[in-house]
């Protein structure tokens, strides 16, 4: 089977940009990263993907008259790299109706709370975890999704838990929590990228094994 093409979006550190470079260089995915994007200069992200020769675009929202022709822009980038999956790595600009159409079942985006807890619009970076400790939960995770059109609604490919403990700061559970979404992001790449995942509605159903060999010899 060829390496899929894929396509990142970033907006900041790219520590889970990272987790998948490092799961593509160990040869765990079937998949190439052909471009990484960001809507700020300043993503360390960027200089990630510079350093293990991906090419790193810089677009600039500033330099486009609204978010559907930024998203054009971007669209076109994805393009022109053939890119066949799109993974929402820590982006927090909003896709246009076109981009998520356009890409249907083949945009992942990773977020982390367990949802439908403390997620939608309004809840990223550490507010969400301030709002778990606030809250008190016993756990709380990550979750790894596909986009639709609203925030943090669409299909579910994996989640995980962290436990939150008394002493438990926002600071501590995003820390751990970030453990968590450094493997399940890779996975669910690697899942998208072998073609075991089959949205049926709301539900993601994973193909196992023998399901997979029938599917390739049909
Ligand atoms: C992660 O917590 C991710 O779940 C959220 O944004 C953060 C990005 O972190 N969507 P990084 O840039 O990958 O380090």
């Amino acid at each position: 089977m060829p390496q899929l093409k894929i396509g990142v979006l970033i907006s900041g550190s790219g520590t889970n940009l990272q987790s998948l470079i490092d799961s593509m260089e160990a040869g765990c995915i079937n998949g190439s990263i052909e471009a990484v994007i960001s809507d700020k200069s300043s993503a360390y992200g960027l200089e990630r993907a510079r350093q293990h020769n991906i090419d790193a675009f810089f677009l600039n929202h500033k330099d486009y008259e609204n978010n559907e022709s930024y998203n054009e822009a971007v669209i076109k980038v994805l393009e022109s790299r053939g890119v066949e999956l799109v993974v929402l790595a820590g982006y927090l600009k909003i896709l246009s109706r076109r981009f998520i159409e356009k890409y249907r079942n083949r945009i992942i985006n990773i977020h982390p709370s367990l949802i439908p807890s403390f997620c939608g619009k309004g809840y990223y970076g550490l507010k969400v975890h301030e709002a778990a400790v606030q809250y008190g939960v016993r756990v709380s995770g990550a979750t790894v999704h596909f986009v639709d059109e609203e925030a943090d609604t669409g299909p579910i490919i994996l989640q995980e838990t962290v436990e939150v403990n008394f002493e438990d700061t926002a600071e501590s559970l995003q820390q751990k929590i970030l453990k968590v979404e450094h493997r399940i992001l890779p996975q669910a790449v690697k899942l998208f990228c072998e073609g075991r995942l089959e949205v049926q509605g709301r539900r993601v159903r994973i193909i196992n094994n023998e399901e997979l060999r029938i599917k390739s010899e049909n």
